[in-house]
Order: C-alpha cells, then structure tokens, then sequence
C-alpha cells in the first residue's frame, strides 16, 4: 500500500461535510474527493469534539430556512475548534445567524444563474477566478448582516452577501453553490479552500483503496464465508471481487436469481463474468417459472412491483436455507455505496414514487447481528467503476447502464381492457397510462402523440394539457395512428420475447453507432397498442441524468433513430415506433 493514501475507514477525513438535508451534500464530498482530498458526511449535529482533527468544515445547503422550528443547527463550538469553517447557501446563513448576524427571510427565492462581483482586494478563496463570474443560486433566505468582525466578499444584483469571511481568514460563507458545474469557476474554489485555507494534503486516491479494503474483508468475515446476491451491475460484481481476492474462492459463494424478467443474453453474459473471474462457487438460480406465474394478469404497476418484490423475497430465502447460508459460519456480502449508506435527510419525508426495495427477514437478521460486509460502503458509484478498472473487470461491465431490479417487467406495459386511439389537440391521445411525477408526487396518465421531434413544444403540451404527463413522437408504423388501438394484453412469455428482441435490437444499434456513450440509460419499452396482427408498439426512452433523480430527454440523430425503426418494425407483432421527449420531471424515466 502507498503512504498518500486516505485514511482507512473509521480515521478521521481531512474535510468533513455536515449534511443539513440537502440534495448536493454528497456532490459537495464527491467534488472534495475529485480534488484527491478524503471527505466524509455527517448529520450537522454532530458535537465538534467528535469533529476534531478534521482541517476543514463545509456546511451543505438544506431545504429548510433557519427559522423554520426543528430546522438542522451546527455545534456553534465548531467554529472556534480551529477548522477552517466553509458555510454553502443553508450552511452561510446557519453560520452568521450562529455568530450574532441576521438572516432575512425570503418570500419568493432566487433560483438559477447569476452574477457574482468580487470585492477588491486578494482574497483566497476565489484566487484564480474572475471578478466578475457565473454561479447557480438556489435560495429564498438569505444572510442580511454579516456577524461582528466578517466583512462581505461578493454579492450579486439581488444578494449582497453572495460570500463572506471573518477576520482571520478562517470562516467563510457564500450564498451560491460551487459544486455544481452551472457554477463554472466553483472547483477552483473549493480547491482553494481546501488546499489553501484548510492546509489539507492530496491524500485519496480510490484505487490505493484496494489493500486496505481486502484487510477489512478479511477482518470482518473472522474466518467465516461470505454470501452474495449479486445483480450483474457493477456495485454487487466489484464487491463480490474483492471479497474472492481477500478471501479465496473457496469462502465466497453468490447467487445469481434469473427472473425470466431479464434482457437478451444477460444470464449468460453474468455467468461469463463470474467464470472469467475463476469463481467456483457461483450458481444461476432459475426462478422464471414462479415470477411469471405470479405476475399473470397483473396490469397495474404497483402491483406488479409488489409480486416481484415478493417473490424475490421468496427465493432469496430459499437459497440461503437450502445452501444453510444462514448458518454461524457465513456472513452477507452487499454491494451498497456511499449514498446509500449515508442517506440525505433530504430524501426521507419524500412522497412514494415508485416501491425500490424489499426485504428478505433472513438478510435483515444477518444485518441485526452484524454479519454483514459492503467492502464500497464508503465509495461513490465512480470510484468503485475505478477500483473495477483496477482489478481488471471488463470495461463494458464498468460502463454498463443502469438497469431496474424488477427488469423488463416494468417496460411491459399491460391494459385490462381495449379503448381508442382519440384526437388530442395537436396529436393524438394515447389510452395507455405511464407513471410521471410533478411536484414530488406520483402521476399516472395516458400519452399523447405528435409528429415532430421537438422537446420544446413536448413542455409546452404538457402544461397545456393537464390530464397527460408524457408526449412521444410517431416515427413509423405499419398503420395509421388512428387505425391503432390498445388490447387486453398482461405479462406473457410471448410479449416479453417481443420486447427482449426488440431491445436487443435497440442495444445493438446504439452501440454500433456509439450513441450508447451519449446517454446515461436508454430504456425500451412495450406498450399494447396496434392491431390484431401486430398488437404491440416500442418507445424509445434515451435519457440523460447524474444520478436518475431528474433526467432530460436525449436528441437522437434522425438517420439512427429511423434505422432503429425500421429493424423494430420487423419484429414480430411490433406495430409502431415512438420516441419519448418527456424529461423528468413531468414524466418518470421507466414508464412504471
Ligand atoms: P424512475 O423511473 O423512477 O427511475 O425515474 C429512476 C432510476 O431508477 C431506476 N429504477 C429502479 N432501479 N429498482 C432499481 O434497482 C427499481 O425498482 C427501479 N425502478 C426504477 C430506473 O431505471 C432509473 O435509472
């Protein structure tokens, strides 16, 4: 192992962030950790003496105004623990309201890009950048009076105190936030705040990470063998890795569940990655029959998410019994990362969009009393795609797109019933309902279709047509719009083929050309829309996003988007092509 590594799990980081709720707190550490400096994330209550040894502090941004009752507070003892303090947005204002300043309370916010002048004088924690830059504001309070003995650094047009510094040159605040990239100069200032007011050293570089992971393994497990589900994502597949390089093969089993829900070629291609991997205790559970059978006429999306979740439940807890994985000698091994181990107070009062998870009572025991290893359970989604790289993991299974648990099925759209195809404004009305979300709540409407591929005008419809949260564009078909109509139609082995080949297609295509590269998910769905012959339409949803929480829909290049559909069109029973122009939100990325 090299010296200039981090500290090994538990040591303190050199920069801690304190999460008070809000969506870029673990973007703020990422950005620390690209600056090759070791971040971590705690509540923002946390007492300073629990804080000690750290050299710099960042306080987050929040959804909340300090004045609103049990909103996050800091330990005002953090700011005279000797860290260099950096308040950002919630986190400025919490830190002048805690020093003797005034918050204003603001009616409507200030959201989007702005200006920021910088005051003269040198000043180093914008050394390097513009007098005069770009930066994303997303406020609605903001600091009014600076405490005794700041002064103001830079302001915007309609905030005065767009930053600020104490006296000392140690506590610093500013009303913008630099870690996102609309903020185009906002790496350089954490990276003087880092590196140039903490004092800090580069010390972090995930791959350096791997020795010290494999101890831990090893710590950990005592002896015993560890048990994985694995997914064929990248999380599951480098943890299980590092596991059988700390632990031999012969202490590391996992299981792989083939729901039959799964893509052309993908239970082959997991049993390839884990032959080439030389492990010997890996198996295929086939459990297609059962997840099918439950699934039968089940229309509606929740349901379906349910039976999914529960029949995995179900063979999960088959497999650790039959295989007595429960059993003294083994643990669990899990391929959870950072955010998930850390969730933003942001994301817990949030409305139901979509059911994710489900619980097997085995694996929540094995949990209880501990027998658990997640060797990433520190590291963000592109630091373990480091460590894969690494380990020497194929590049392809590194840059896989993300796929949803409850696989195909939920691309495969079902209706109990037939209805029409009718006239919508400019388009036409699609009876088939897809789930959106607005205002953080979940929608769940029928689409419209319309002729040309304009985002734009897709924004507009939306909000000129309240009952639609989706608009999608007709490229071909082998009938006419209203010729089309949707039929009873539910999870068949026959419909699922249909959308198996007709996404294969679509994957091949976009690889060839390297569209692939250009979107972060491409989700092809079926929805049962045609005719008697051919009672099945394809919709092409290109996506791009950070994360999946908002998502904007991907221009495709005419010709490629025309080639895909011609090949569609000759799929057996597929009556039209359509492509999604709906970003999220209004619409969600997976159709259910
Ligand atoms: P939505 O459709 O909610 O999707 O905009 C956001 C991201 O989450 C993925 N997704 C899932 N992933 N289990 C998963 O592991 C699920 O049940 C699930 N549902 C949606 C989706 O593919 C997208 O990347």
């Amino acid at each position: 192992m090299t010296t200039n590594t981090a500290a090994a799990p538990g040591t303190t980081p050199q920069v801690i962030v304190l999460d008070t709720g809000g969506q870029y707190c673990h973007l703020i550490a990422r950005k620390i950790r690209e600056l090759g400096v070791y971040a971590e994330i705690r509540p923002s209550s946390t007492p300073a003496a629990q804080l000690s040894g750290a050299k710099g502090l960042i306080i987050s941004g929040g959804p909340c105004s300090v004045y609103d009752e049990g909103s996050p507070t800091v330990d005002p003892a953090i700011f005279s623990m000797g860290a260099a303090v950096l308040g950002i947005c919630y986190g400025q204002q919490l830190m002048a309201l805690s020093l003797g300043g005034r918050v204003r309370k603001g009616e409507k916010g200030e959201y989007g890009l702005a200006f920021l002048e910088i005051a003269e004088g040198a000043n180093p924690l914008f050394a390097g950048t513009p007098a005069r830059q770009q930066i994303w504001m997303s406020h609605r309070d903001a600091v009014e009076k600076v405490p005794e003995g700041f002064r103001v650094i830079a302001g915007t047009d309609t905030c005065e105190a767009g930053a600020m510094v104490d006296t000392l040159g140690r506590l610093y605040g500013v009303q913008f936030h630099p870690e996102v990239v609309h903020t185009p100069a906002g790496r350089r200032i954490l990276s003087n705040f880092v590196f140039s007011i903490c004092g800090c050293r580069p010390d972090w570089e995930p791959k350096h990470q791997i020795p010290a992971i494999e101890s831990r393994i090893r710590e950990v497990a005592a002896g015993r063998s560890v048990f994985f589900f694995v997914s064929g994502g990248v999380d599951s597949t480098v943890a299980y890795t590092l596991c059988l390089r700390a632990l031999g093969d012969a202490k590391v089993h996992g299981a792989y569940v083939d729901t039959g829900l799964m893509r052309e070629g993908e239970t082959e291609y997991v049993k390839d990655v884990f032959a080439s991997l030389g492990s010997h205790g890996f198996a295929v559970e086939d459990a297609s029959t059962g997840f099918l059978r439950a699934l039968s006429g089940v229309c509606d999306p929740e349901r379906k998410r349910h039976i999914i979740g529960e029949q995995f439940v179900r063979v999960q807890e088959e497999i650790l019994e039959r295989g007595h994985f429960l059993d003294s000698q083994w643990i669990l091994g899990q391929g959870t990362i950072y955010p998930d181990t850390i969730e933003s107070g942001g994301s817990a009062n949030a409305d139901l969009i979509k059911t994710h998870h489900n619980r097997v009572p085995g694996i929540s025991e094995l949990i209880a009393s501990n027998r658990l290893v997640e060797p990433l359970h520190l590291l963000y989604k592109d630091e373990v795609r480091e460590i894969g790289r690494e380990l020497g993991l194929p590049g392809d299974l590194l840059d896989r797109h993300p796929f949803p648990g409850p696989g195909l099925a939920i691309r495969c759209l079902c209706s109990e019933s037939s209805a029409p195809v009718e006239r919508l404004g400019p388009g036409w009305l699609i009876p088939v309902r897809s789930v959106g979300v607005q205002g953080d709540c979940r929608t769940y409407m029928p689409v419209l279709s319309v002729g040309g591929l304009d985002h734009d005008q897709a924004r507009r419809l939306i909000n000129e047509y309240p009952g639609i949260n989706r608009v999608v564009a007709a490229v071909a078909s082998q009938a006419e719009i209203p010729e089309m109509k949707v039929c009873p139609s539910d999870l068949s082995a026959q419909r699922l083929a249909r959308l198996r080949r007709a996404d294969a297609i679509v994957r091949e295509l976009s690889a060839e050309s390297g569209f692939d590269r250009q979107v972060w998910q491409f989700p092809v769905v079926l929805i049962p829309l045609g005719t008697s012959e051919r009672p099945d339409s394809v919709v092409l949803r290109p996506i791009h996003s950070v994360d999946g929480m908002t998502a904007q829909s991907v221009t495709m290049d005419v010709e490629l988007l025309q080639r895909m559909a011609s090949k569609l069109l000759r799929v057996e029973g597929i009556c039209g092509v359509f492509y999604d122009l709906t970003h999220k939100p209004p619409a969600t990325i997976e159709w259910e």
